[in-house]
């Protein structure tokens, strides 16, 4: 699937027979992501020249200082899905409940609700390193019509029907999948379309990559110190590389291209990690799966996780299989 050269247009046009309920509404949804991406994309380059760095003054429900970037992403993201009528609800990292979208009429027929982080790594932009988006999509489980509930947010990630993230980094891609293989489309800022770069994306099943904010070394489980004492050991093909930019969004997709894993563990200060499962974990494990990859909490499989909440946290191991599978052996065993 997928030429070389295609735009992301085309691409979807083309591939719309192999999305799972092609009533066109996920194509819809996918054409709507892709245009607030530029919103925010074109915002997040003027960076530094207009007023929009720093600090927003508010607090969000995760307990984070907002920065002015993240509320303006999230209010671009929801204007843009709900304006279109594409979804029926959204629930966001930077909005305290999740939103129902009722549409013009108090009628919405729309099948699926976004989840999503708007702007990931928000720390990263003042000091001009990249940043990032992630959204996952479900099919609501209430019948079409009515107004969404939590059930349709509570979904295991297996459940998802499509997740991606931007990445607004040297260049700006999209990368998304739909459950047939993992795409790549860069930005070309020039004429502001998106063509096809990368086309099916595979996690290599090895790496020699990890990333880890080891600054926190001394809070982590003993399973990640024996597991990081692993990776610095010399022998076999270690010690490996250390990369992490603390933007998840940017280590994912580097580690994907690269091999590696990104690791995020429960620590005395996060005893559920730092991570949120809706927005982050679940859509970056279902790219790792649907690329090759894996992803796990350090015992079981994220997407096999029933969430409780909506701003549920959880420990992130993912990246490369056989990887993964060396730090939930460490951690079996600590
Ligand atoms: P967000 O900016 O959306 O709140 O997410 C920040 C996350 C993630 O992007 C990153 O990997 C991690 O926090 C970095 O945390 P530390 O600074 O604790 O390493
Ligand atoms: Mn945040
Ligand atoms: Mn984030
Ligand atoms: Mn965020």
């Amino acid at each position: 699937m997928g030429k070389r050269n295609q735009t992301l247009g085309e691409f979807i046009i083309e591939n719309q027979e192999e999305f799972k309920y092609s009533s066109g509404e996920l194509s819809r949804l996918i054409n709507s992501i892709r245009l607030a991406a530029k919103v925010v994309n074109h915002e997040v380059n003027k960076a530094g020249l207009v007023d929009i760095l720093g600090a927003a003054g508010e607090t969000n429900i995760q307990g984070e200082d907002q920065q002015k970037l993240d509320v303006y992403a999230n209010d671009i993201f929801i204007k843009t899905l709900t304006n279109r009528e594409i979804v029926c609800g959204i629930a966001s990292e930077e909005e305290d409940d999740f939103i129902t979208i009722q549409g013009r009429n108090k009628k919405n027929d729309n099948k699926y609700v976004v989840l999503m982080d708007p702007l990931d790594g928000s720390s990263n932009i003042d000091v001009n390193v990249s940043v990032g988006t992630i959204f996952s999509v479900y099919r609501r489980v209430t019948p079409a019509g009515s107004p969404v509930t939590i059930e349709d947010f509570l979904q295991p990630g297996k459940n998802q029907v499509a997740a991606g993230y931007i990445v607004y980094g040297t260049s700006t891609m999209i990368v998304y999948s739909t459950g047939h293989g993992v795409n790549g489309f860069t930005l070309n800022p020039a004429i502001g379309t998106y063509y096809l770069s990368h086309p099916n994306m595979q996690f290599p099943v090895d790496g020699n990559i990890y990333s880890v904010n080891e600054g926190n070394y001394v809070h982590f489980p003993q399973g990640v110190k024996d597991y990081i004492k692993y990776c610095q050991k010399e022998e076999d093909n270690r010690p490996y590389t250390s990369r992490y930019i603390g933007s998840l969004v940017s280590d994912f997709h580097r580690n994907m291209i690269k091999g590696g894993i990104y690791i995020y563990p429960n620590t005395a200060k996060d005893p559920q990690g730092k991570l949120r499962l809706l927005y982050e974990c679940n859509p970056m494990a279902y790219l790792a799966e649907h690329s090759g990859g894996s992803a796990s909490n350090g015992f079981e499989r994220i997407l096999d996780i029933i969430p409780t909440e909506l701003h549920q946290r959880v420990p992130f191991f993912c990246g490369s299989k056989n990887m993964v599978a060396k730090a939930e052996e460490f951690m079996r065993n600590a």
